[in-house]
């Protein structure tokens, strides 16, 4: 609910996650709206471990709209904030113009001041923008008493934040129709319902990604032969047997297509021309370490899934976490002074040196 200050500021602070594809989004048919070339799935991490918060709030005495991220002001005209906005805006209009003045107390011409943070890295790879537009649009709903289709305007900050609007297994649906309306996100499973499952984030690079992912996939889809091919041919089978894996919790089918599904989107980033790096000689050797492992014990116990970046996110079992966080440490000892921002994550969150 809304809180006011003495000086009739009105604001609403939330949470909302970072998600992590196991298959991935990468390229769009609209930059505008922010259409994707094909569909996607991702599992929603818990609200205490990576995440966002954002405090959003409205007053008659704001001159402007204003936004700051991590502590520093950020160009509130940014096209993909201006989009939220305007569409938060506009069903606020449409609510009031359908004769519900339930929660009026807030002016549409009243400003809004945004002030966002993130609990690890922004821009590492580790899906910040996710969870910042999700996180945004939310607050901005609740603040001015909107429901509705929100992943469609959170589609419209990031891609990828339309998937954090919801937790568990969450598929964005690509849509065919021109104006996006049907390019959403779906629960497809709730976090419930595999709470065995455990992500371990390996943390190889902290630092800025040197090809952002808008620019890159977009890269991908004027140059890459691989990008059509996967999009026609290889995602809708595949969405098929991750869905079913998932809903039987078959660990090794979503385990297997997890890792093929991002060996082919780091296929289509070489693919690209001039080709995109985002895997470097850690990531490899951890790919090789997780099949080395699987291989061992003759099935699919972990899996690797690498998005925009070096750093490796494992999937695996409760039951195996001990044993690979060990083997992982083996490999790969821990700096002294790093990971200090993985702190509260759950058991095996690990921080790889670069120089290894
Ligand atoms: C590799 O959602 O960050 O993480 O829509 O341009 O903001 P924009 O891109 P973004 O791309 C995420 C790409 C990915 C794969 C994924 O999360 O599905």
């Amino acid at each position: 609910m809304p809180e006011k200050t003495a000086r009739d500021i009105t604001f609403v602070t939330c949470t909302a996650p970072v998600n992590i594809a196991v298959i991935k989004y990468w390229g769009k048919r609209d930059n505008d709206l922010i259409l994707p070339v094909n569909s996607s799935l991702s599992v929603t991490l818990h609200q205490d471990q990576l995440k966002s918060t954002t405090t959003v709030a409205c007053s008659a005495h704001f001159k402007e709209d204003r936004i700051w991220l991590n502590g520093k002001e950020e160009n509130i005209n940014q096209p993909r904030l201006q989009s939220c906005l305007k569409e938060i805006r506009r069903l606020v209009r449409k609510r009031r113009s359908d004769g519900d003045t339930s929660t009026d107390v807030l002016s549409l011409s009243h400003k809004v001041h945004i002030c966002s943070e993130n609990n690890f890295p922004t821009a590492a790879g580790l899906a910040s923008s996710a969870a910042g537009y999700a996180c945004l649009v939310y607050t901005l709903s609740r603040l001015l008493g909107v429901e509705g289709e929100l992943s469609a305007i959170a589609r419209q900050g990031s891609g990828s934040a339309c998937r954090s609007m919801y937790g568990g297994f969450v598929q964005w649906h690509m849509g065919m129709q021109a104006d996006g309306k049907d390019s959403v996100a779906e629960q497809v499973e709730p976090e419930s319902h595999w709470p065995e499952l455990r992500i371990l984030i390996l943390v190889v690079s902290a630092e800025r990604k040197p090809v952002g992912s808008t620019a890159g996939m977009q890269t991908s889809v004027e140059t890459s032969s691989l990008l059509k091919h996967r999009a026609q041919a290889v995602v809708s089978t595949r969405m098929d047997e991750m869905i079913l894996a998932i809903r039987q919790r078959d660990f090794s089918t979503f385990g297997e297509l997890t890792m093929r599904d991002s060996n082919q989107f780091h296929a289509i980033c070489l693919d690209t021309y001039p080709p995109i790096f985002y895997l470097n000689d850690v990531s490899r050797r951890i790919i090789s370490l997780v099949h080395r492992y699987n291989h061992h014990y003759r099935e699919t116990r972990v899996a690797y899934t690498f998005d925009a970046g070096p750093n490796a996110v494992i999937y695996t079992l409760q039951q195996h976490v001990s044993e690979f966080v060990q083997v992982v440490t083996h490999f790969f000892p821990p700096e002294t002074n790093g990971g200090e921002f993985l702190k509260g994550l759950p058991v095996g969150s690990v921080s790889l040196s670069d120089e290894l």
